[in-house]
């Protein structure tokens, strides 16, 4: 049977870290609060000069690196992103010019935090049914510019990063196993960006009312995150045909440490067994779960024959599950 096996993982934070307490001089939070309620302790922020792209080639680079190929022996190109250089063209083709890969279809996709994974179930597809042999599968985010630095509620949940992987076709048991994923558009306006797309294009009023910013319904969002995290994880499990007891490694979306914690519980997953760092990172939307998948990897948490479990939530609302094996 082919499967899309990963072959070599990256990322990439920008250089200046905020602290919680360098939020407190700016808006009315503590750190006391941001850490109870979020779990977020610090975040990378872009500088004015990076653009989503920068971030993404230099996690490419490190994931071609990895996987020891040559960047023009991709055949696609695929990134999640909410945050993208430019309304078009994508942020995909940007890292193509970036990079100098030759002309091959390269594209975003914007399911937010589960970007990534809808990306992965995607060139899972495409491999799978020969459309590509060899993917290049990308979240990023510079969050940070696309959030209210004047609302509390909020500018202290994101941080800016990218993470990326290589896809490879192989014949064998390992590589993704299973996926699942879904949306629903009815609950979309709890989380969003209203202004700056062609219902409301943007204009001096819609910048003034900071309508091109994220706005969310957080208490709502997190009843929805729960849920859908734990039923893809769940689902993802099932599909693989193993048990819980046969994750090796869970790595959640970090939207919020409490989030994780709950669906950890109903998914019956060790705390041991799940990878944390939104401490470090906060959120990063699509890019949170391939940069954890990296840093597993550099840190050994991964090894030859695992199951690992990766599941996401996001804006639209969105999310996913898929467990590969390595
Ligand atoms: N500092 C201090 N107080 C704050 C802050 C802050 N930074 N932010 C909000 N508060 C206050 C609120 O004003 C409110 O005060 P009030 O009771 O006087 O009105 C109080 O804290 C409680 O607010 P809640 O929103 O109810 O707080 P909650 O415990 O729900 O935590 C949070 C908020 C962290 C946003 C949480 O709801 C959450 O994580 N939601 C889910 C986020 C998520 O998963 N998003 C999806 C992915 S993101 C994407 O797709 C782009």
């Amino acid at each position: 049977m082919i499967r899309a096996k990963i072959i070599g993982t990256g990322h990439f934070l920008p250089a200046r870290v905020m602290t919680n307490d360098d939020w407190a001089k700016r808006v009315d939070t503590s750190d006391e609060w941001i850490v109870t309620r979020t779990g977020i302790r610090e975040r990378h922020i872009a500088s004015d000069s990076e653009a989503t792209s920068d971030l993404v080639c230099e996690a490419s680079k490190q994931a071609l690196d990895a996987a020891q190929v040559d960047k023009n022996s991709l055949d696609l190109i695929i990134v999640g992103t909410i945050s993208g250089d430019t309304a078009y063209p994508s942020t995909a083709n940007w890292v193509q010019k970036k990079m100098g890969i030759k002309p091959i279809p390269s594209f975003d996709i914007g399911a937010a935090c589960s970007g990534f994974l809808y990306g992965l179930i995607l060139a899972n597809s495409f491999i799978k049914t020969g459309v590509a042999k060899r993917i290049l599968v990308a979240g990023a985010e510079i969050m940070t510019k696309i959030i209210n630095w004047e609302d509390r509620n909020t500018c202290v949940l994101f941080g800016d990063g990218a993470g990326a992987v290589v896809l490879e076709a192989t014949e064998g048991d390992t590589g993704i196993i299973s996926t699942c994923w879904g949306a629903d558009g009815n609950l979309g306006e709890l989380l969003y960006q209203p202004a700056g797309g062609s219902a409301i294009p943007a204009s001096i009023e819609s910048v003034q009312k900071r309508l091109h910013t994220v706005h969310m319904k957080g208490n709502e969002v997190f009843k929805h995150a729960v849920l859908r995290m734990q039923e893809a994880a769940v689902e993802a499990i099932r599909l693989a045909g193993i048990t819980s007891d046969d994750i090796s490694l869970y790595i959640p979306h970090q939207a919020n440490i409490r989030i994780i914690e709950a669906t950890i519980k109903r998914a019956k997953i060790p705390i041991e067994k799940t990878y944390i760092n939104i401490d470090k990172i906060a959120n990063i939307s699509s890019a949170t779960i391939p940069i954890a998948l990296d840093q597993a990897f550099r840190e050994n948490r991964i090894k030859p024959g695992d199951n690992v479990l990766l599941s996401s939530f996001g804006a639209g609302f969105t999310w996913a599950g898929v467990v590969v094996r390595f």
